[in-house]
């Protein structure tokens, strides 16, 4: 029979050598040989021996397995940061005279590597609307990239549609928002997901990873050895260590983050100040897509409040539990302006093309209990009508 999801997560036991029940843990950056004919032998990839922790690791690979395992993929390759992934992939796909085609609204970070960085490498780049594809008529693009849901209007684009439209491209999703635990992109025809395991993946707010998984062995072996070895942005075995940590309880996380989503969600939708919620399905919003490729509308939503930004920065600074702070998938609640913090660099047309506004507020949902978390937005609530 086939595990479950957190069997899968909890049991990762690929390289153990003393029956150690939690993953050991290689704090090392090389590693020794006996002879110099072992040593050639790993050099030529006669043996899977380990030479050098940039280029593998035994606590590195143990999270590349699970996470494969967790997305449904062949092999997968961790980085430094979710920006080391997307960069190093980005980079290894694409060369000059290639094209990109990303979704509009996609991570700050994400956006401005493929519109400052990419075209300096003679790539063409092009921003379009995913939701609405069929108003896009060019479908020669080597890479289609985005995020679903998108940051902070929290849209879902409908992933089966796109690599459907868009065959011939190597699609690309960044599965952040969701985590493995509520969509697998490569289900869906995706080429590639990712993950800035920093967020969901980690779970607790105290480390910087990246991953990158695809069902085609030989991609990640390039990336790996073509790409990350060179480019050097390769993670701490210590961080992969708190990560492999963190996916043990993603199922028991991704379950109260949603509950918790879901009960400010409700709780928001009876304020009288409350002109607009972004959520996954709520009333209805995406629910075809929502039902065909999450398993659950995730830990994060965005709201706005009637007047203008004042009021919604006075109702942030109210707030004792509720921390201002970026990031997302943490065992804390945060909250944030994008307009002013994750957002500030994009116009205020440019956030109505995302699909939501300067004064819009976004919540990530963490893992208290959610009366506390009503009680704090009640205290916001009345701050501001003083
Ligand atoms: C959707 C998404 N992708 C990628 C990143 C970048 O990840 P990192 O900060 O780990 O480099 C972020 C960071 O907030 C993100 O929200």
């Amino acid at each position: 029979m086939k595990k479950h999801f957190e069997t899968e997560a909890i049991h990762t036991e690929f390289y153990n050598e003393n029956n150690a029940i939690n993953n050991p843990l290689y704090l090392t950056s090389s590693f020794y040989f006996n002879t110099i004919k072992s040593a050639d032998d790993a050099f030529s990839f006669k043996t899977n021996d380990y030479v050098y922790t940039r280029g593998n690791n035994p606590t590195i690979r143990e999270l590349e397995k699970t996470v494969s395992i967790l997305e449904k993929g062949e092999d997968s390759v961790a980085f430094s940061s979710g920006m080391g992934a997307i960069s190093g992939v980005l980079m290894s796909l694409l060369e000059h005279g290639d094209s990109i085609l990303a979704h509009t609204n996609i991570y700050g970070s994400s956006h401005s590597f493929i519109k400052e960085i990419l075209p300096k490498y003679g790539i063409d780049v092009t921003f379009g609307d995913l939701k609405n594809i069929s108003n896009i008529k060019n479908k020669k693009y080597k890479v289609v990239f985005f995020e679903t849901p998108t940051n902070p209007s929290l849209e879902l684009i409908d992933i089966e549609k796109v690599s459907e439209y868009f065959s011939n491209s190597t699609i690309v999703v960044d599965n952040t928002f969701s985590s493995p635990y509520l969509q697998n992109p490569l289900d869906y025809g995706a080429d590639i997901v990712l993950h800035s395991a920093t967020k969901y993946l980690s779970g607790h707010g105290d480390v910087l990873g990246g991953t990158v998984t695809s069902k085609d062995k030989d991609y990640i072996n390039k990336l790996k050895f073509g790409t990350l070895c060179e480019y050097g942005s390769v993670i701490s075995p210590f961080n992969a260590w708190l990560i492999l940590r963190g996916l043990k309880t993603l199922h028991l996380r991704m379950e109260r983050h949603c509950l918790n989503a879901e009960k400010i969600v409700e709780f928001l939708s009876q304020r009288k100040e409350v002109e607009k919620i972004y959520y996954p399905g709520f009333e209805g919003e995406n629910a075809d897509v929502l039902k065909k490729q999450m398993r659950g509308s995730g830990g994060i939503l965005s709201f706005e409040i009637s007047g203008e930004i004042d009021r919604s920065i006075k109702f942030v600074n109210s707030l004792k539990l509720l921390k201002i702070s970026v990031s997302l998938g943490d065992t804390e609640t945060l909250i944030q302006i994008p307009s002013m913090m994750t957002h500030r660099s994009f116009l205020n047309e440019d956030l109505e093309k995302f699909g939501f506004k300067n004064k819009t507020i976004r919540i990530s949902a963490g893992l208290e209990n959610y009366e506390d978390i009503i009680f704090d937005l009640e205290r916001g609530f009345k701050n501001i009508e003083q």
